[in-house]
């Protein structure tokens, strides 16, 4: 292996890239900017386009600038092509040299074989990039992502990626295709479950710690992966959440909402970047040259690569956008989209768009480098065969017991009327009732790679059962997740009656979650309601555990149970995390990282929103607010509770008057606070600070999260804990389209608390 690794450097580069020397290096647009290009090979060879700045390494551009001038066209226009991996077609475009990345293949053998193809068949045997979904973990299945950000604890992702990425890199991948960090207002969205919720603070600490749990400091390392920062941009503003529908969003909303993670991926280092399906006001994500070019090269440096999403190129025809697939590769490839995934624009009409002039060699060059640049970066020249037999084949049980503890850091108990919760060990009987209590599957969740098929999750009745193993347990469904049949209701009541206490687990299969999961009622699917207030009816102890992908409205069941614990699709500890939470093994301080609306007629509702200049007044008629509903939502963001209580004092804002000039020269404001677990059992406090500005040149939202911090607190213990403010915490941006960041003088009032409705305060005056 050692010798075919070297041929296939020598082959290919001239020269061994000493891959890692600039990996997982953070770009620094400031950085950047301030280099020239070095090496007169790459100035001559391959200018790029003006907005596309040096990268930090020249030494190895120049390499891939040599490697590059031994390239035909059609080798170039290869190296733009991601294609299945299972399909004879990809190992003859292997042989030819005209792939230049795969999707679709899991297993190291099988991406051997096909790598074997392109590098010692091909005429200049280039590695293929082998990419995957690992999204929420491939053979150890974690919580979707959305129960992630519930956490409040960036670490948890960064646990779930370096999971991953070890198991993942163990079967030959070098990319996945994640984080995927689109905030999202709309709860009727499917992907939901596949981002960090409302938030684009929560949602920039989540794709932080996920490039870099992917990436590490070096993405060559065999246990490391390169990252996909996905899906550029604003999916989440999808028209009425429907999947793949339009977006039309002004240029600060774009700033201030869906951009504001991208940027924090980008500067973690992640590699690559993947255009989104919808059209940004008009003009298609993968045709948009503000987006893909303006500001993530010009703004951000970003020195890596973007892939289209699967036929994102080609959908350009259906979208409108491009008159044919040659119109399509020409819309794509000058917007700035450089690799094209499954379907095949770029290949085939790249040559006669040269020939046209409606493609420059130079733009053409750019995307082949950036491609180069990762797979050299991902250390494939030096080593692009895995060791078939280091390839790990079971989740390793310090990574179940990762998966367990972060799933249950996951959940947050919405309701407990009574202290009804933490359950006793010690109980006589419970009766485990409802769709989802004996259920495996759809624990894992909308994403779940290879380990959900051969590793399938504990359910709720296994890890009540291992749990409790004095008590009698009995199970019925009761109903389907979906459908109309109610004949099961019955002896799910018999059993709630027969039953000391009755754990209902409801909510939604994977399936009515993730890519095409929209779904118009938000509410529990199928004649799960009726089955819980059958169980209500019965007067009888009960808990509704849910089990479910995306904020879901739950007005019914919060007036009938006493209980209530938001669970997830909490992956293959699922089980066994849900009963540490029911028996208090663990005391939940989960919090809701989207709001979750009485109604679905109040969708979009979200905590961040604007104060409209008749904010709702129940007793005015005239104000913000519908006729048929209580304002706000049911659950806001950032709430859940605890088997214990805390108290959140001595707000502090040091110096609370600070000159614009002084921050933007990096001074900065501490903001501090005092928690005490004031309650019996030590638990998890997530403190949470809001700013909101009384008066801007673009209106601020109400509320918006600049910082946030889980601690866990013994009974009566206390600690201080101190936030800081910047420039850019204070900042935001306006619809000029420059990428300026705007810190203006005025009044900022400043909340601390355990929610989103936190009512301690402070002012902060910028002068
Ligand atoms: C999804 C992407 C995914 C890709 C490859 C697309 O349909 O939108 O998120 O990475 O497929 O599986």
């Amino acid at each position: 292996m050692a010798d075919l690794t070297r041929r296939s450097v020598l082959k290919t580069l001239g020269a061994t890239v000493v891959a890692g020397a600039t990996a997982g290096a953070v770009v620094d647009p400031a950085g950047a900017a301030a280099g020239a290009v070095a090496d007169p090979a790459v100035a001559g060879a391959a200018p790029r386009p003006d907005l596309t700045r040096p990268t930090s390494d020249p030494a190895l551009d120049a390499r891939l600038a040599r490697l590059l001038r031994r390239m035909t066209v059609d080798e170039k226009l290869g190296q733009l092509q991601q294609s299945l991996g299972n399909s004879a077609d990809a190992a003859a475009a292997a042989r030819a040299g005209l792939l230049g990345g795969v999707l679709g293949l899991d297993a190291a053998a099988a991406i051997n074989a096909l790598q074997r193809v392109a590098v010692e068949e091909s005429r200049l045997g280039i590695p293929l990039l082998f990419g995957f979904d690992v999204i929420h973990g491939f053979l150890t299945t974690f919580p979707i992502p959305l129960a992630q950000a519930a956490s409040f604890d960036p670490e948890v992702a960064a646990t779930d990626a370096a999971v991953a990425a070890r198991e993942a890199g163990s079967a030959g991948l070098r990319w996945t295709f994640a984080p995927m960090i689109d905030v999202s207002h709309e709860p009727r969205w499917g992907r939901v479950a596949e981002g960090y919720g409302e938030d684009p603070y929560l949602a920039s600490a989540f794709a932080v710690a996920k490039t870099r749990g992917y990436q590490g400091g070096d993405y060559s390392a065999p246990d490391r992966l390169a990252a996909c920062a996905k899906h550029y941009v604003a999916y989440g503003g999808v028209e009425g959440g429907r999947d793949y529908n339009t977006v039309d969003v002004s240029e600060q909303r774009l700033r201030n909402l869906y951009l504001p993670p991208f940027r924090a991926a980008v500067r973690a280092g992640a590699a690559t970047l993947m255009a989104a399906f919808n059209t940004i006001n008009g003009v298609p994500a993968h045709g948009n040259r503000h987006t893909l070019t303006d500001v993530l090269r010009g703004e951000w440096g970003f020195d890596g690569f973007v892939v289209s999403d699967y036929t994102g190129v080609a959908e350009l025809i259906t979208h409108g956008a491009a008159a044919d697939g040659a119109d399509a590769a020409r819309l794509a490839l000058t917007a700035g989209v450089d690799m094209e995934m499954v379907s095949t624009e770029f290949v085939t009409h790249g040559k006669r768009l040269l020939a046209e002039g409606r493609l420059s060699m130079r733009r053409l060059d750019d995307a082949v480098l950036r491609i180069l640049r990762v797979k050299a970066r991902a250390g494939l020249f030096d080593r692009p065969y895995v060791d078939e037999s280091r390839e790990i084949t079971a989740p390793a049980p310090a990574d179940r017991a990762a998966a367990r503890r972060i799933a249950a850091r996951c959940m947050v108990l919405l309701k407990n009327t009574g202290a009804l919760l933490p359950l006793s060990t010690g109980v006589g009987s419970i009766a485990v009732v409802g769709p989802l209590g004996d259920n495996a599957p759809d624990l894992a969740g909308t994403w779940a790679a290879k380990g959900a098929r051969l590793f399938p999750p504990v359910t709720i009745l296994e890890g009540i059962r291992a749990t409790a193993p004095a008590a009698r347990v009995t199970y019925a469904a009761g109903c389907a997740v979906t459908g109309t049949d109610e004949s099961g209701i019955p002896a799910a009541v018999a059993a709630a009656r027969a039953a000391d206490v009755t754990v209902v687990a409801v909510g939604e299969s994977a399936d009515l979650t993730g890519e095409g999961g929209s779904r118009s009622d938000i509410g529990l699917p199928g004649v799960q309601a009726t089955l819980v207030s059958a169980i209500a009816a019965t007067g009888r102890p009960f808990v509704v555990v849910l089990v479910n992908g995306r904020p879901l409205t739950l007005a019914g069941v919060d007036a009938a149970a006493p209980a209530i614990l938001e669970a997830w699709h909490p992956g293959v500890e699922g089980g066994n995390a849900v009963a540490d939470v029911l028996f208090g093994a663990v005391n939940p301080g989960g919090r809701l990282p989207a709001s979750f609306p009485r109604d679905v007629g109040q969708v979009p509702i979200y905590y961040n929103h604007e104060n409209t200049g008749r904010p709702a007044d129940p007793n005015n008629r005239d104000t913000s607010k519908y006729l048929d509903l209580p304002d706000g939502p049911l659950y806001p963001f950032g709430y859940g509770l605890s088997y214990t209580t805390f108290a959140i004092s001595d707000l502090a804002v040091r110096p609370a008057r600070i000159a614009v000039a002084r921050l933007r020269a990096g001074a900065q404001v501490e903001v501090g606070v005092r928690v005490r677990n004031t309650g019996p059992r030590a638990g998890d406090e997530v403190v949470q600070l809001y700013l909101r500005h009384r008066a801007a040149s673009v209106v601020q939202p109400v509320r918006r999260l600049r910082g946030f911090r889980r601690v866990t607190l013994d009974p009566g213990q206390q600690i201080a804990i101190t936030f800081r403010l910047a420039a850019d915490d204070v900042g935001f941006y306006g619809n000029s389209g420059t990428g300026e960041l705007l810190v203006e003088p005025g009044v900022i009032d400043i909340f601390v608390g355990g929610s989103s409705t936190a009512d301690l305060t402070q002012s902060l005056v910028l002068t």
